[in-house]
């Protein structure tokens, strides 16, 4: 071997380590939003697109969230034939898994996907295909509660039929837990975080914006709980944010 020229496998890993060094550096800078706030920006961000802008709602549910005054056309996609029933606002309705369905690649100016990811087990495989979907230049929206936040902790430290009783006895949602109704279990691949979704945007050329966002503000026995789990892990895992906003480009000329 060469010792002259770094072998492809090195510079791989070269790459690699220089990507997580460099997403090491803008750890600390996802400044906080509140819901108002995120929603405000999403709407202005979408309407600089030239309509009639393609939006895919991938894991859509039951409701679209924004209000935009750009023409757009949107295809809802959602493994809930019955959510899907249930809107009357889709161009285009897909009951079908993200990691299995089929799309043309550049179908898309905009995929939207809030509170899905986390709920996959493959998560990664999905943004691979949302990258293979998006046109160039289109813009990836992700929300996602972050696992390496006190709330993610604590969510993947306990069984589901917990989250069903806090659901239905804490937060007084009756349906919690039945067919159709939340929660959903989730499964949190690595990829769902703050680092996860910074590194998966570098390497895939992407700029990005990444956001924190607490849906538990107004709950002081959700504050507390995540204030003291932030405490046991001796400040490890931030307890002032839940969730996480990512607004990503592709590349034009990919
Ligand atoms: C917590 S809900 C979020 C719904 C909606 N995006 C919202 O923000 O209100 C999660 C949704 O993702 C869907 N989902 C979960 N895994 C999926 C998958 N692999 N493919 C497609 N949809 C999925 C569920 O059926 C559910 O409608």
């Amino acid at each position: 071997m060469s010792h002259t020229h770094m072998s492809s496998e090195a510079a791989a890993v070269e790459a690699a380590g220089t990507a997580r060094a460099r997403v090491k550096r803008t750890q600390a800078a996802a400044p906080y939003l509140t819901f108002d706030a995120m929603n405000e920006m999403l709407r202005a961000r979408l309407e600089t697109l030239p309509g009639p802008v393609r939006i895919l709602e991938a894991g859509c549910g039951r409701n679209w969230p924004l209000k935009l005054s750009v023409p757009f056309t949107l295809t809802g996609l959602d493994l809930d034939a019955d959510a899907l029933a249930a809107r009357t606002d889709l161009h285009q309705a897909v009951v079908g898994d993200l990691r299995t369905a089929d799309f043309a690649p550049h179908s898309f100016d905009v995929i939207y996907n809030a509170f899905v990811l986390e709920h996959v087990s493959g998560a990664r495989q999905v943004l691979d295909r949302f990258m293979r979907w998006l046109a160039p230049g289109g813009m990836l929206i992700l929300k996602v509660p972050d696992r390496d936040s006190a709330y993610g902790f604590l969510t993947r430290m306990t069984p589901f039929w917990a989250h069903v009783m806090i659901y239905r006895h804490v937060l007084g949602y009756r349906q919690a837990g039945t067919l159709g109704h939340g929660p959903y279990r989730t499964y949190y691949d690595r990829v769902v975080s703050e680092r996860g979704l910074r590194s998966f945007c570098l390497g895939n050329g992407m700029k990005s914006e990444l956001y924190r966002l607490c849906s538990y503000a107004g709950d002081r026995r959700m504050i507390a709980a995540a204030f003291l789990t932030s405490m046991l892990s001796g400040g490890r895992l931030p307890w002032r944010h839940n969730n996480l906003l990512l607004i990503a480009r592709t590349s034009t000329s990919r």
